[in-house]
């Protein structure tokens, strides 16, 4: 870069390569995801998010003991210590979930005995806790909140299916089981997207693993990022009806705004985490009975596809997973922090491989303002 004369400023780090990586390839123009080499598709119809989570974490498959032994550590881990619990019901009922997510996370380092050692193996174990634990504080406060009890973790159920569980408090239905697993299994990782590399950031500093989730959750929460979700089944809802969606997506355009859902840094097609949910909205659909939301998406879609399909303005995951969500009867204000409850894995996958060879972050901002301002004391300004 040398002088600023010659520096260029890349907004938004587009197409800036920051590390190598082994974890996580999104080819955006043929719109196919892997995950340390395995499709998207074969793991989410054939995998669980505790697989996912050992791939992740250790780059391979797991054999069939050591599977057992993640999917055990993970439901011995989902238990909170009272304390966290107790904080959960001391904040307000009004706390954004996510903030509430955020909150207790960090409030949970102080209790974890291995904070100081950052060991391979200790920060895999930690790896393992916090992602256990995530589960259960989004689950418990969004009990909390509603007036009920929170639930116990019950360490003999499987990740997706206990949190569905102490979120509701009633067993879930197979298929609701199964699309939880699935929407875990496509929300664990996605390469350098803005929260992993907040994460990626704030360890790069070598802070420990929990305030380098902290960092994840924070950047998690905005509406460019896993708030989208939640904005578009709003949209959605508030849109009504198939029949709504052209007037609704031209006027939204004509006004110059982003319609939620849409677009993507590095998708140039289909999202394939999309079209996977959009399938299991229609079993949900077909189980429910009434068509009307999906429709409306559908709807939506259409009307984006013939607008921006040139500018290569698809659907993303946030687009599916919010109606998938609803129709399975989760509150809007959730859907980010069950992003939250999958990407968790990735994080933590992405912080322990950029320790292999850590170097602080320290990008340049290109200086633009005054270089001779003569202080001028208070009284005489
Ligand atoms: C995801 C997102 C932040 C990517 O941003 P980006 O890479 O900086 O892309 P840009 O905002 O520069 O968009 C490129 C063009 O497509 C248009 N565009 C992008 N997303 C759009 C959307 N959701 N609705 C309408 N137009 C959109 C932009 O207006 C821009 O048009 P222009 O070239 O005429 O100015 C952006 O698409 C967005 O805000 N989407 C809505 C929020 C969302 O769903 N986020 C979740 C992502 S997984």
């Amino acid at each position: 870069m040398g002088t600023e004369k010659e520096a260029v400023v890349v907004k938004g780090l587009e197409d800036v390569y920051v590390k190598e990586s082994k974890l996580c390839l999104v080819d955006g123009e043929k719109g196919r995801l892997l995950y340390v080499g395995y499709d998207i598709r074969d793991l989410a119809e054939r995998s669980s998010f505790e697989e996912t989570c050992y791939l992740l974490w250790h780059f391979r498959l797991p054999g069939q003991d050591e599977l057992e032994t993640t999917r055990r550590g993970l439901a011995e881990e989902r238990k909170l210590p009272k304390d966290i619990l107790n904080l959960l019901k001391r904040l307000p009922k009004t706390t954004v979930p996510i903030d509430a997510l955020r909150t207790a996370v960090s409030a949970l380092a102080a209790y974890d005995p291995e904070l100081a050692d950052d060991s391979r193996d200790a920060n895999l174990r930690k790896a393992l806790r916090i992602t256990a634990k995530v589960a259960t504080i989004v689950a418990a406060f969004h009990r909390i909140r509603e007036g009920k009890r929170p639930i116990p973790p019950d360490p003999d159920l499987g990740h997706a299916e206990d949190f569905l569980r102490m979120l509701s408090g009633k067993a879930p239905d197979p298929l609701d089981t199964k699309i939880m697993d699935v929407a875990l299994i496509l929300h664990a990782d996605h390469s350098l997207n803005a929260s992993t590399f907040g994460a990626t950031v704030a360890a790069s500093t070598l802070a420990d693993l929990y305030s380098d989730v902290v960092a994840g959750i924070a950047t998690l929460k905005g509406p460019l990022h896993g708030g989208a979700n939640e904005q578009a089944v709003k949209m959605l809802l508030k849109i009504g009806s198939p029949a709504n969606a052209e007037p609704y997506v031209e006027k939204a355009l004509a006004r110059g705004e982003k319609i939620p859902g849409f677009g993507h840094r590095v998708y140039k097609n289909f999202d394939p985490r999309a079209l996977i949910l959009r399938d299991y909205a229609k079993k949900l659909t077909q189980r429910g009975g009434d068509s009307t939301l999906l429709d409306t998406a559908s709807a939506v879609q259409e009307v984006m596809l013939r607008n921006l399909q040139a500018k290569k303005i698809y659907p993303n995951v946030d687009f599916y997973s919010g109606v998938t969500y609803y129709l399975m009867g989760l509150p809007p204000d959730v859907f980010t922090p069950v992003f939250a409850v999958a990407r968790v894995a990735g994080w933590a996958a992405h912080v322990m491989e950029y320790w292999q060879s850590n170097r602080i972050m320290r990008p340049l901002d290109l200086y633009v303002g005054l270089t001779d301002a003569a202080y001028v004391p208070i009284d005489r300004r």
